[in-house]
């Protein structure tokens, strides 16, 4: 039975309605409201292309029931690959791999989705090779003590143009490739979240300073994506809506930024929180309960005429059921429970709750903070540890 089935099945159940219901954004149509959020899980080849490995874990994923699977994040650009394994998408000859992942998501129901990266300052030197860029030259508090040679250089006008440049060209490769939603990562401190933050961003150019040139760079980038392909797919922007560092966004500071991203093209906008410094913002461990994001989601929705998604913590449908329907957001992405559960969706549809495996939120799946180097889930088999 594939998610469409399910998602109509359920609803003649009258059972999760609200979140089991089918959200239209532009052209393109969910079954359901469950987002599999983008994780980075180095299951690539080692050039960067998608192995067996990462097309079972997408299709798992899909088979399970998801409406919208973001797979990623993939990266833009030569000069960012920070990892060993991450998925890239500089070059077309990522093409036809990525055509065959979003083919097998989508013939099981689900609508593919790609998240672009760049790492910017969050990333080593040594992994890296070449010079960290960010807006300004401020070292990230987290990476720079991990390597005695870090330096960030402060991002030149050239490197923006040709960043901007790198960005679209993969936007319009995932099109090819048959992509259904393109979200560009402007969230987790990473190189588009450094030029939006006041934190990060110290610039005195076009490109700092004021909210406007600050958000000029991501602006441009969703104005050029939407130029090159047009209406063929949805375009995403993650934020993180609060930052949670002294000095960083907070909720208000979106007021402004959200008609800038909706003028230039953005259809939907994936909220969650945190950066390096405040890493458990991004995948928050117990001790900060659970929904501790949903209501910086439901503050940026106030400033939104797009759908909003939001995430962190939310392990049931039943959650997410609430969540919807209350109207605090429009999307709810699940990653840990998914991961634990990729059938999570299919077994709630069908009253199968009790046969759920639960996320323990052990938080060992986050192996950049483990030194694990691939993702790995301490209670599904299989993505389990395989030292
Ligand atoms: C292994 C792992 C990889 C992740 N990779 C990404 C990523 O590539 N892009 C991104 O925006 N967030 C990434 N995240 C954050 C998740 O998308 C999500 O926001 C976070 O796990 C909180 O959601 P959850 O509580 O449902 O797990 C990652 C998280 C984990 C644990």
């Amino acid at each position: 039975m594939n998610v469409k089935t399910i998602c109509a099945k359920n609803n003649n159940d009258q059972n999760y309605i609200s979140v089991l219901s089918p959200l239209k954004i532009g052209e393109v149509t969910l079954s359901n409201r469950i987002v599999f959020p983008s994780w980075q899980v180095n299951y690539a080849n080692n050039d960067g292309s998608v192995s067996d490995k990462l097309l079972h874990f997408y299709t798992g994923l899909a088979d399970g029931g998801c409406g919208l699977i973001f797979t990623g994040c993939a990266v833009v650009s030569p000069d960012t690959v920070a990892f060993d394994r991450v998925m890239r998408i500089d070059k077309d000859t990522y093409i036809p791999a990525l055509k065959n992942l979003f083919y097998e998501i989508e013939k099981r129901g689900s609508v593919p989705g790609i998240q672009l990266i760049h790492y910017g300052r969050q990333a080593l030197k040594s992994v890296i090779g070449c010079d960290l860029l960010a807006p300004s030259p401020i070292p990230c508090p987290v990476m720079s003590t991990l390597e005695p040679n870090y330096t960030v250089r402060e991002i030149s006008i050239e490197d923006i143009e040709r960043l901007r440049i790198d960005f679209i060209k993969a936007a319009v490769r995932a099109v090819e490739a048959g992509a259904k939603v393109i979200e560009i990562h402007a969230a987790h401190g990473y190189l588009l979240n450094q030029f939006l933050s006041p934190y990060s961003n110290h610039r005195t150019d076009n490109y700092g300073g004021t909210l406007n040139n600050r958000a000029r760079f991501v602006v441009e980038i969703i104005k050029g994506v939407r130029s090159q392909i047009g209406e063929q797919a949805v375009i995403s922007v993650r934020v993180s809506g609060n930052e949670f560092v002294s000095g960083g966004l907070t909720p208000p500071d979106f007021k402004n930024i959200i008609p800038l991203m909706e003028k230039a093209g953005m259809d939907l906008l994936n909220v969650t929180a945190g950066v390096y410094e405040s890493m458990e913002r991004i995948v928050p461990p117990e001790k900060l309960g659970e929904t501790p994001h949903v209501n910086i989601a439901s503050e940026l929705k106030k400033f939104a005429s797009v759908p909003v998604c939001t995430v962190g913590s939310i392990f049931s449908l039943e959650t997410a059921e609430s969540i919807i329907s209350s109207g605090k957001a429009d999307l709810v992405a699940m990653g840990r429970a998914q991961v634990a559960d990729p059938e999570i969706v299919r077994k709630s549809a069908s009253h199968k709750e009790a046969e759920i495996r639960k996320c323990i939120r052990c938080n060992k799946c986050a192996f950049w903070t483990t030194g694990d180097p691939q993702m790995h889930c301490s209670v599904n088999p299989s993505f389990k540890c395989e030292k």
